[in-house]
């Protein structure tokens, strides 16, 4: 399993799109494929922020994670934020969400990034992990969420 930045696979794109929208898409009604893809198309970097970074296996995609700058509308104090980290469904429990955020975290620190944010309603252990830390619990889109922060 390799680790490459979106930018490196734009034609992954679409398949990305649609496990975006499988997971989250109730939660923003207003995403749509061609959001959700247009979202991505806006991650297409390297050496910045927002980036994708895909796990591929023999060039299929089996997961993804990205860094961003705002992910949560109500702290916009807080920057920049590990978000969409998603696993195709049938792949999941294989260790390839921990890898993604593995190297999340290592394309954070060597971007610079001091502080990461992320928030979850139910991953907390994963990340908990890694060495994120709870900073905030609160209520965000109708569900109980965790705040977590890293220092990458
Ligand atoms: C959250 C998500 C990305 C995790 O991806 P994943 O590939 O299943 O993650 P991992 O395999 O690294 O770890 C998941 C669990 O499997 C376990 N696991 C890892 N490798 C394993 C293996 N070889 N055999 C059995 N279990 C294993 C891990 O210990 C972990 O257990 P725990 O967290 O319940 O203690 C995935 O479930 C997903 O896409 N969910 C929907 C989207 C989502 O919720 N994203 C996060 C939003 S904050």
């Amino acid at each position: 399993v390799h680790i490459e930045p979106i930018a490196d696979h734009p034609e992954l794109i679409p398949a990305l799109a649609r496990w975006h929208l499988a997971e989250w898409g109730h939660k923003s009604p207003a995403r749509t494929q061609a959001t959700a893809e247009r979202r991505l198309r806006g991650h297409l970097r390297t050496d910045g922020i927002p980036l994708t970074l895909v796990a591929l296996e023999d060039g299929r995609p089996l997961g993804s994670a990205a860094l961003v700058c705002q992910d949560m509308r109500t702290r916009p104090e807080l920057t920049p934020w590990l978000a969409d980290v998603v696993v195709d469904p049938g792949l999941r429990r294989r260790g390839i969400g921990s890898l993604l955020v593995r190297s999340t975290l290592a394309k954070a620190r060597e971007l610079g990034v001091a502080r990461l944010y992320l928030y979850t309603p139910d991953q907390e252990r994963l990340y908990a992990r890694f060495g994120f830390e709870v900073l905030e619990r609160t209520e965000y889109r109708g569900e109980s969420v965790v705040i977590m922060r890293a220092a990458p």
